[in-house]
């Protein structure tokens, strides 16, 4: 018994770190829930089924043949191997079956546009139009990267695509995964039951930087979510200055925008209210003015396989000085 209570004691740390941020087991949306409602029924069902198997096993491996054990055969093979599975499969598929409607009640929050890009999440809010013949994204909106900001107890569209290779947009603790591909829109909706950050990732491999390819679902009141999109769209905090001159001076530009600067750059992420997110490099690091430095100067040692190149051989000053200014962009 006391070898038991250990195995349990062993085991007690690796079924807490199945919950989190990131985990399926801390489901905190609708269809999250639903999903992980069908595993522990499914989990219980086969536990039974298996349990049945290996007494079987044993019996019959311990058991000496019986004079009518052909016939217990033939039962236990028309019984337990056909119509046995015959029923308990047809129940699940119609449990599951019954369950998909569910999946696909149409979205009654905002619509939001997430593009996968090598390697992180362009993020758009109020998108318009819908995906046109050409399969490509409905444009506009207002942009920001790596962090999606949803309301919660509403179901919140999110329109997936992506330029060049395939990516998977996956929030465990939402709901299931969808794949990013080129030329095509697809869309998953996500109802959040309960206000929080969730951990997102890439889930399909998409090049180097694939493993460090995060993001963060905030669910907030409906209100606070308004607030922060109105907040999204306004321009930068500050828009002129030393920063602004050695970010445009050093071409960061050429690849960033910063709203209400000359800064209009598409290829990276979006850096107008950078300051206000959460994390520095598509959920890699924690935002602050060292980790900022740090991303400018060493960029490939900190994320390696990221597109945007190091910036090393820039004065120490100035790297200063375009990091204090995007911690200034809240
Ligand atoms: Cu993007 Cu893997």
């Amino acid at each position: 018994r006391a070898g038991a209570a250990k195995a349990v004691a062993a085991a007690l740390p690796v079924l807490a770190s199945c919950s989190g941020p990131q985990s399926t087991f801390t489901a905190a949306g609708s269809e999250s829930e639903s999903i992980l409602h069908l595993f522990y029924v499914m989990l219980a069902g086969a536990s039974v089924i298996w349990l049945f198997v290996i007494g079987l096993s044993l019996y019959a491996v311990r058991s000496t043949p019986a004079r009518d054990s052909a016939r217990i055969g033939v039962r236990l093979i028309v019984w337990g191997g056909c119509v046995f599975p015959t029923v308990v499969l047809a129940l699940l598929l119609y449990w599951g079956l019954e369950k998909m409607p569910g999946y696909r009640r149409p979205a009654d929050g905002p619509r939001i546009a997430v593009s996968g890009e090598r390697f992180w999440w362009r993020v758009a809010y109020d998108v318009e139009g819908e995906p046109g013949i050409v399969k490509s994204l409905p444009t506009g909106g207002v942009e920001s990267a790596n962090e999606i900001w949803i309301p919660v107890g509403r179901r919140t569209e999110i329109l997936l695509g992506s330029p060049d290779v395939i990516h998977s947009f996956w929030v465990p603790a939402l709901a299931g995964k969808t794949d990013m591909i080129p030329g095509r829109v697809n869309r998953i909706v996500l109802e959040p039951l309960v206000a929080g950050v969730y951990n997102g990732v890439c889930a399909e491999f998409c090049g180097d930087a694939h493993a460090q390819m995060g993001l963060r679902v905030v669910a907030v009141p409906e209100a606070e979510y308004a607030a922060h999109v109105a907040a999204m769209a306004e321009p930068a905090a500050v828009v002129s200055g030393r920063g602004v001159d050695a970010f445009l001076g050093n071409g960061c530009a050429a690849c960033h925008t910063v709203r209400g600067t000359p800064a209009a750059g598409s290829v990276g992420p979006d850096l107008t209210h950078v300051a206000s997110r959460l994390t520095l490099g598509a959920g890699l690091l924690e935002n602050n003015r060292e980790n900022l430095t740090a991303f400018i100067r060493a960029t490939d040692h900190v994320k390696p396989g990221v597109q945007m190149p190091a910036f090393g051989m820039l004065p120490d000053d100035d790297i200063a000085v375009i990091a204090n200014w995007l911690g200034e962009l809240r």
